[in-house]
């Protein structure tokens, strides 16, 4: 009240109106701060409106509102808030991250930790909380804070339902561990980024009785106890007095128990119905981890193994087409390299035109991008908020942007194509990527570089022309010496006596995958009777449907193809079906195996060996299947193995046992 000269009625109703004022001021923070997560003041400015307010109540309480801000439970606790910081009794540590195996790795051999053991548990992507019990009461929660200073939310932790408000334990007690929020009920809120930050804001507000509608939630997993020895055990003695431990934690013993979990746990965690960004890997023994100590951060007996995102931000700096091996044309977005399940990414498919018109792309478009099937990424779509002013739309050329032949789009088909499939650069270029590729010829050290230098200098002009190159010729390219011009050209020689399965694949025939080539290298004993075979005798093989057998008659109906397939003859290339003596009486007849897990060679070379001594690979693991091949980061798979019985084999043990 600033004038002290107006008359009475004239104070009064200076003071109806600031009342107004002030409590309409108020509420709008309020809502802010409550709904929003957002200080819209500070807590100063907040506090002297406030006091403001209630003074004025005081003074005119004809002009209080039932309404007022005053009279929300909400404030009781804002008034608490000035004096709420909190000391910790020990340091809140944060955790290193391992950002994939060879890390983890090298992680443990600083303490020389492969062979001891850990606790592996899920790392929640919520807040850490240290909880405070004394004489078997709840009685303090403060926040991480700065880590040795946090704040006080005591109230609204009470609201976790799951939290043992009393417990069988008098001595005082702290627990640590993450509240967060589950994605069923984050899915309710809106205007939260994410699970954590709707976890952050219903933490923080004022009344409880709208943060308990927020249904957090708690893992314990850490406590302090004098006499304890192994972290394992602490965790078990807080399971008995009640509270809340995450089921998946696992005792684990040496570096491939680990990453087991860590595996495990990287598929399992997409059903679980809270967010999760990695497993925390902790030494169990707590004698040693007291020995490591810890920096002024991390503990040095713990790290975080990060999961990889599976969808990133990034932006486009260019879409370019990309020529496929069959003329199709596909546009790509060149991206800003980010980092993405494990790989950097720097090319994403659009598909197609129509794909480019419904996601509404531009050059220089900030766009989400997402891994598919684990391979190539895609666009899942563009954020319009983030448009610069300057972005390009893409328009599609008339002519091939390789070797300028006018473009092709069939009616009713979306793809646009070129033409010139027998001396379009580009497309020349893909056909013999994919015919030196793992599952077709696998030719090693014939990659996208070598081939474009091999057709620029016109050495090839199909897969054929590979089979006649020196030793000369490949000194010629640039970055060749003798010896790696020789494994080329040994590497070339090797692919000559593939499987007829390989073959009918590395023709790179429409609609005809890997699968559908070995049923057809089943069904006949060569390409020349398979050259032969009409579309209606192809459909009745099962698994090979109408438009597959349709493209196999036309691939051997168009004459460049036969001629290819005569050079390729003519070059010595196996085009026929061989059995072995081994297939016949071989080591492995009758028997069932499964492959799992990576190996240095690619798997069709194993499922060849093990199909070459006759036996079987099936996808499934069954009480029926009698060996699994197992390589590294295998998961699941193994698992069932082991609780089936069924022998397991290092590729190493499977090249023994067929000697
Ligand atoms: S242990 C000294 N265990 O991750 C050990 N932390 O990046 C410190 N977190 O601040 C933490 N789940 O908020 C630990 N099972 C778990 C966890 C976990 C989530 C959070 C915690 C910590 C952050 C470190």
């Amino acid at each position: 009240m600033k004038s002290k000269n107006k008359g009475l009625i004239g104070v009064s109703a200076e003071a109806k109106n600031r009342i107004e004022e002030l409590s309409k001021q108020i509420t709008a923070w309020n809502k802010a701060y409550y709904e929003l997560n957002q200080s819209e003041v500070s807590d100063q400015v907040y506090d002297a409106a406030y006091r403001e307010l209630i003074d004025l109540e005081t003074k005119y309480p004809e002009y209080k509102k039932l309404n007022s801000p005053t009279q929300s439970v909400g404030h009781q606790i804002q008034t608490n808030k000035q004096n709420n910081k909190v000391e910790h009794s020990r340091q809140m540590l944060s955790l290193e991250n391992a950002y994939n195996f060879n890390e983890l790795e090298t992680w443990l051999k600083r303490f020389k930790g492969e062979e001891k053991d850990f606790v592996c548990e899920l790392k929640i992507d919520g807040l850490s909380i240290s909880l405070l019990y004394e004489d078997g009461h709840f009685i303090k929660a403060i926040t991480r804070g700065d880590g040795f200073i946090g704040e006080d939310v005591t109230a609204n932790v009470r609201t976790i339902k799951t939290l043992p408000l009393e417990i069988a334990y008098k001595q005082p007690l702290e627990v640590r561990g993450e509240i967060f929020m589950s994605y069923s009920v984050f899915k309710t809120l809106d205007g939260f980024a994410n699970p954590r930050n709707a976890a952050a804001g219903s933490l923080k507000l004022l009344d409880t009785n709208l943060c308990a509608q927020r249904h957090l939630s708690i893992f314990i997993y850490e406590t302090f106890k004098q006499s304890a020895q192994s972290h394992f055990d602490n965790l078990e003695f807080l399971k008995t007095l009640g509270f809340p431990i995450n089921p998946a934690n696992r005792f684990c013993s040496g570096l491939q128990q680990l990453k087991d979990f860590c595996l495990e746990y990287d598929e399992k965690r997409k059903q679980l119905d809270y967010p999760t960004d990695g497993i925390v890997i902790k030494l169990d023994s707590l004698a040693f981890q007291r020995e490591l100590g810890a920096t002024n951060k991390y503990p040095r007996w713990a790290i975080a193994y990060k999961f990889s995102a599976e969808e990133t931000e990034t932006q486009i700096i260019d879409i370019k087409l990309e020529i496929g091996r069959t003329g199709a044309l596909t546009p790509t977005a060149h991206l800003r390299p980010v980092q993405l399940a494990g790989t950097t990414v720097s090319k994403a498919s659009l598909h197609n035109a129509d794909q480019i018109k419904n996601l509404d792309v531009r050059i220089g478009d900030f766009v989400l991008v997402r891994k598919a099937g684990e391979i190539i990424p895609e666009i899942v779509k563009i954020l319009p908020e983030k448009r610069p002013e300057n972005t390009q739309v893409f328009e599609y050329p008339n002519y091939c942007p390789s070797c300028g032949s006018e473009l092709e789009q069939k009616e009713k088909e979306v793809i646009i194509r070129c033409p010139n499939i027998l001396a379009c650069p580009a497309q020349i270029q893909r056909k013999i990527e994919h015919w030196a590729g793992k599952q077709a010829m696998d030719i090693h050290g014939l990659g996208t570089a070598i081939v474009e230098q091999l057709i620029e200098n016109n050495l090839i002009k199909d897969v054929a022309d590979l089979y006649t190159l020196n030793l000369e010729a490949i000194l010629a390219l640039d970055g060749f010496k003798e010896k790696s011009a020789q494994n080329l050209i040994m590497a070339i020689q090797n692919s000559k006596n593939r499987s007829l399965a390989r073959l009918i694949y590395g023709l790179g025939i429409r609609h005809t995958g890997f699968n559908s080539a070995k049923l057809l290298a089943q069904n006949y004993n060569s390409l020349l009777e398979l050259s032969k075979a009409s579309p209606e005798e192809l459909c009745n093989i099962e698994g090979i449907g109408e438009i597959t057998a349709q493209e196999i008659n036309k691939f051997f109906a168009e004459p460049s193809n036969l001629a290819l397939i005569e050079k390729l003859q003519k070059a010595e290339i196996q085009t026929e079906y061989k059995i072995t003596e081994s297939q016949i009486f071989g080591k492995f007849m009758g028997k069932s195996f499964v492959i799992t897990g990576t190996f240095e060679i690619s798997r069709e070379n194993i499922q060849e060996t093990i199909e070459k001594a006759g036996g079987k690979v099936v996808s499934a693991i069954s009480a029926k299947t009698n060996y699994l091949v197992c390589g590294e980061k295998a998961g699941s798979k193994l698992e069932k193995a082991q609780k089936l019985n069924i022998q397991i084999l290092s590729f190493d043990d499977l090249e023994q046992l067929i000697i």
